[in-house]
């Protein structure tokens, strides 16, 4: 089919088709249509016969804009519920334009304990929450099998705070607007230990670009330059990762325990568990 010679409407339902094969159910394709557009442009005249065709203006700010705003943001917050109202009246990044709010943290401020994910699925998106879903569920069993949880001593947050339309990966852009806000979460919320779900927040955090199998269930430090002391942090395999390949949870069992461990030395406090 040559889209680009269809009419907008033949292109608009091949559009609905093909996210409703990636996932993205009726209502939500309905809200990434009527969402506004970002300082979008005024309509043109139509050009005449012969001028050149005029690319697109872009309408939202270019990311380095952003992530400077995002910045100047995030450092003024001096503590978690002022970093949570800056996230929510900051408008640099486009998926709060299609999500259906900010999805800031979930659990105990100030626990020693930081989980931190990738983004907001549909559960978390509807909920306002970070890990309500099936994977947030695992999350929690795996959290309890080693005496921790988001009532009593662990809190949780995500790299991205708005969920991707169909859970498509962030852009650069997106994750550039985002990064300010977690990294000034976790100085605010100083925890002694970190906990990486998955290799997007690895990646992301660490400022690495191996892969989760190489980094997980290890001793590392975050470089945050803004904390004077080492930030410890392990990587886990991701919840989600796990529901798809459930004989990988051997793996997970083990950092679970390596976690355990690190956790007794440094003196965090774990309620029962492994
Ligand atoms: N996956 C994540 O990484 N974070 C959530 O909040 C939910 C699912």
């Amino acid at each position: 089919m040559d889209l680009a010679a269809d009419s907008p409407d033949v292109r608009l339902r091949a559009l609905m088709a093909w996210w409703r094969e990636a996932g993205v159910d009726s209502a939500e394709a309905a809200a990434i249509l009527e969402a506004p557009m970002a300082r979008s442009a005024p309509a043109a005249a139509a050009p005449a016969a012969n001028a050149k065709p005029v690319r697109p203006r872009i309408a939202k700010p270019p990311p380095r804009a952003a992530a400077e705003d995002a910045r100047a943001a995030a450092a003024a917050a001096d503590s978690l519920p002022a970093l949570r109202a800056a996230l929510e009246a900051f408008d640099g990044c486009a998926l709060k334009q299609t999500a259906r709010q900010t999805v800031f943290s979930d659990g105990v401020e100030g626990a020693p304990v930081m989980v931190i994910g990738e983004a907001p699925g549909r559960e978390e998106d509807a909920e306002g929450r970070p890990f309500v879903g099936r994977s947030g569920q695992l999350l929690d069993r795996m959290l309890a099998s080693i005496g921790l949880s988001r009532e009593a001593n662990v809190f949780i947050s995500n790299v991205i705070f708005w969920r991707p339309p169909g859970n498509r990966p962030p852009t650069q852009g997106e994750i550039a607007a985002c990064v300010p806000f977690i990294e000034r979460a976790v100085v605010l919320a100083r925890p002694k230990l970190l906990i990486l779900s998955g290799g997007f927040a690895a990646q992301t955090l660490l400022k690495r670009d191996d892969g989760v199998m190489r980094l997980r269930g290890k001793r590392l430090t975050c470089p945050l330059p803004a904390l004077t002391d080492p930030l410890h942090a392990m990587v886990m395999l991701h919840p989600a990762y796990l529901l798809r390949r459930p004989q990988d949870k051997r793996l997970a069992w083990n950092d679970l325990l390596a976690f355990a461990d690190w956790a007794d030395e440094l003196n965090v406090p774990r309620q029962g568990g492994a």
